[in-house]
């Protein structure tokens, strides 16, 4: 077993242990892959200001997300067919989430549905939903979440319809993969991969299978999900959905001060700066750009965190300190679940902890709570000669 010191070390393994179609899945973004490579090389721009000779012992990352506790501000981000990538991934994502005191967000387009997720964890997990145009089914997904004791739903808002990913289309991407001569010699090479695979029942979109009716494999699946995918979506009808869950609740997929308002109208508790990890639109703004305007926007009103390129504890100490107040990741826990599994994703929280915390130390803070932007040296106009047309609101 190689030495793993690093998310990267993570994601060298998980590339030979996963199927390409799966790997390819998540190591993506939309069209040219401009905003998927910026959201994280944006991160570099910013540099910590060294400090010494400061009281670094007694440290704490602990504080709250959503008035929940955490042993640091980082969680799980909703990643759609986690249960390929690993089998039962969303179960081990969300046990590994627990154990380490983080929140865990489950997708609409998970493999393990809202019940078995339930039924592995005592830690309240966070339900994504998409915004669909059937009210029956939104309504049902509601009370699922409710009886299943999720502590908040997350809206996701940036997916109308679908920013293209080449490679998916390319590898003909599905849930379970179509077996063809290409897929089966990818598999043959992932034999543990498959062996657990066959070991589990979970295999296609439990949220969705079984629960709507003319849905039981992938093509009726695509089309159901094709048609209802709300192209017409609009604030009036998100705050229909506020009212069908009458819980917390965190708007994901914000990118402009104005829509931050909008959010803040509907009644969000959180937002999440996000541009789905460079999925949709590509060309926008990184996530870390565009966090200074929105708070600026809102921050007084809401709780705003932010995904999309996050890959350290490096990152996440600077999106703090730009003024998050929680931070998601994605891609960077995938890695450790195709990697390892449960042990994984706990090696991710752990890689990203350790980081974190011993950055924060030479930043000369204590506390995640203290960390501001003190820390930082941004370059002047980091959010560009854009920031005048984002402010305004
Ligand atoms: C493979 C994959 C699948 C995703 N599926 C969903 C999803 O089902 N729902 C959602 O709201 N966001 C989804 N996202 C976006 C993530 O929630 C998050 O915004 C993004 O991964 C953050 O960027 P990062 O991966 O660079 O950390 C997905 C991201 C990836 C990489």
């Amino acid at each position: 077993m190689p030495v793993i010191t690093e998310i990267e070390d993570l994601k060298r393994l998980y590339k030979r242990r996963v199927p390409k179609m799966f790997y390819d899945y998540c190591e993506s973004g939309s069209w040219s892959e401009q905003t998927f490579r910026e959201n994280s090389s944006d991160f570099d721009e910013i540099y910590f200001r060294q400090r010494v000779a400061v009281d670094m012992a007694n440290r704490s990352t602990k504080t709250t997300m959503l008035g929940e506790e955490v042993s640091m501000p980082v969680a799980l981000a909703p990643v759609g067919m986690t249960g390929m990538q690993h089998w039962d991934g969303e179960i081990k994502a969300a046990k590994a989430a627990e154990k380490f005191g983080v929140p865990y967000c489950l997708s609409t387009m998970s493999i393990c549905s809202i019940e078995d997720v339930a039924a592995n964890t005592s830690r309240p997990f966070w339900l994504q939903v998409y915004t669909l145009t059937d009210d029956d089914y939104m309504q049902r997904l509601f009370d699922r979440a409710k009886e299943a004791k999720c502590s908040a739903a997350v809206i996701t808002v940036d997916l109308q319809l679908l920013g293209q990913r080449h490679k998916d289309l390319k590898n003909g991407l599905s849930a379970p993969p179509k077996l063809t001569p290409k897929t089966l010699a990818d598999l043959a090479t992932r034999w543990s991969w498959g062996l657990g695979m066959l070991s589990t029942k979970r295999r296609q979109f439990g949220n969705i299978v079984g629960h709507v009716a003319d849905v039981d494999d992938p093509s009726s699946l695509m089309a159901w999900t094709a048609e209802k995918f709300d192209q017409s979506l609009d604030w009036d009808r998100i705050r229909k959905f506020r009212d069908m869950w009458n819980g917390p609740l965190i708007i994901k997929g914000i990118m402009d001060p104005r829509d931050a308002q909008e959010a803040v109208n509907v009644g969000a508790d959180a937002i999440i700066v996000s541009n789905h990890g460079g999925r949709q639109l590509d060309g926008a703004l990184s996530s870390i750009r565009a966090l200074g305007p929105v708070l600026e926007a809102v921050g007084d009103k809401v709780e705003v965190h932010l995904d999309s390129g996050v890959r350290s504890g490096q990152d996440v100490l600077k999106a703090l300190a730009m003024g998050a107040q929680g931070v998601h990741i994605g891609r960077a826990y995938i890695y450790g679940l195709g990697a390892m599994g449960q042990a994984g994703v706990t090696k991710a929280l752990e890689i990203i902890h350790k980081e974190l915390d011993v950055s924060m130390a030479l930043c000369g803070r204590r506390r995640v709570t203290d960390v501001d932007r003190d820390i930082l040296l941004v370059p002047e106009g980091f959010s560009g000669r854009w920031d005048d047309q984002l402010r305004n609101v």
